[in-house]
């Protein structure tokens, strides 16, 4: 049985960088399947880093079309393997106010965030065993509701209450889910979000780099941690939204 990693949304951001990383600290790993749309960015990424013992495997799939994921769910039933790691990356957010922007840029936030990240884990989940572990990507977004970004901001909450709930169902199989929810990361997720509007200039301000955040996802995962924030900012926001009424703070932030 070949043990493997699996990495949705690998081809740019944190999910290409916990490729690197998983590459390194996730030792005896036959494979690792990396999967997005962009086939060459993959490929790319396949020729950087396969070695004779652990081998990139690559898999150009658009995980909202649910046909391309019954393909995703066919590889597993044939192979057979034992997931070691799950990293559910592949996510977008668009900015804009909620009745100027288009059905498809909201309704495809919640494909991709929610429905293809629920059906990822679900499919992965049974060849998954003690010591397994699943990161799941939601966002500091989801700690408060964001007005102009808020069907992303609520596409966040689903995964980080989802994600909660399941690694205490997950508790006895001795399988981990981490759910990092980070603040504005350097990545093309920028690109992609301001192609409706303009994100907020405070965000820029405290933008970190990709590499610093899937680090200490790791790090937190080997610690058991169920939730990953990186850096001080994040971290009170985080409280900040525990400590004080949510509509004082979308008055003040939103
Ligand atoms: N950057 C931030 O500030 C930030 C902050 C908090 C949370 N996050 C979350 O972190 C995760 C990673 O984001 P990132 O910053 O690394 O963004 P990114 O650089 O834009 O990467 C997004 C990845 O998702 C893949 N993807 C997009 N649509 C897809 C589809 N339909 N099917 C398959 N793959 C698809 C993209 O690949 P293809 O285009 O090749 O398909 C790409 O590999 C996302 O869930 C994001 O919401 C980001």
């Amino acid at each position: 049985m070949k043990r493997i990693a699996i990495v949705a949304g690998a081809s740019s951001g944190m999910g290409m960088e916990f490729v690197k990383q998983i590459k390194e600290e996730f030792k005896n790993l036959d494979e690792i399947w990396v999967i997005a749309r962009r086939t060459e960015r993959l490929e790319k990424l396949a020729d950087e880093l396969s070695t004779e013992t652990c081998e990139i495997v690559c898999l150009s799939i658009d995980l909202t079309d649910a046909r391309q994921r019954e393909r995703f769910a066919r590889a597993l039933h044939e192979e057979k393997p034992y997931i070691k790691v799950l990293v559910n990356a592949a996510g977008y957010g668009k900015v804009g106010s909620f009745s100027e922007m288009s059905r498809k840029d909201l309704t495809g936030m919640a494909e991709l965030n929610c429905v293809a990240l629920t059906d990822m884990t679900h499919m992965c989940l049974k060849y998954m065993k003690k010591g397994s572990v699943i990161f799941q990507f939601a966002s500091a977004a989801a700690f408060l509701p964001q007005p102009r970004f808020a069907v992303y901001a609520a596409t966040k909450s689903y995964v980080l209450s989802l994600s909660r709930a399941l690694n205490r169902e997950c508790k006895k199989k001795g399988i981990l889910v981490t759910t990092i929810c980070p603040g504005p990361v350097n990545t093309e997720f920028f690109e992609i979000a301001e192609k409706t509007g303009t994100i907020k200039s405070y965000k820029k301000l405290v933008m970190v780099e990709a590499q610093r955040v899937v680090a200490k996802a790791i790090s937190d995962a080997k610690y058991g941690k169920t939730i990953s924030v990186y850096g001080f900012t994040m971290k009170a926001g985080r409280l900040l939204a525990k400590l004080v009424p949510h509509e004082l703070l979308i008055r003040f932030f939103g």
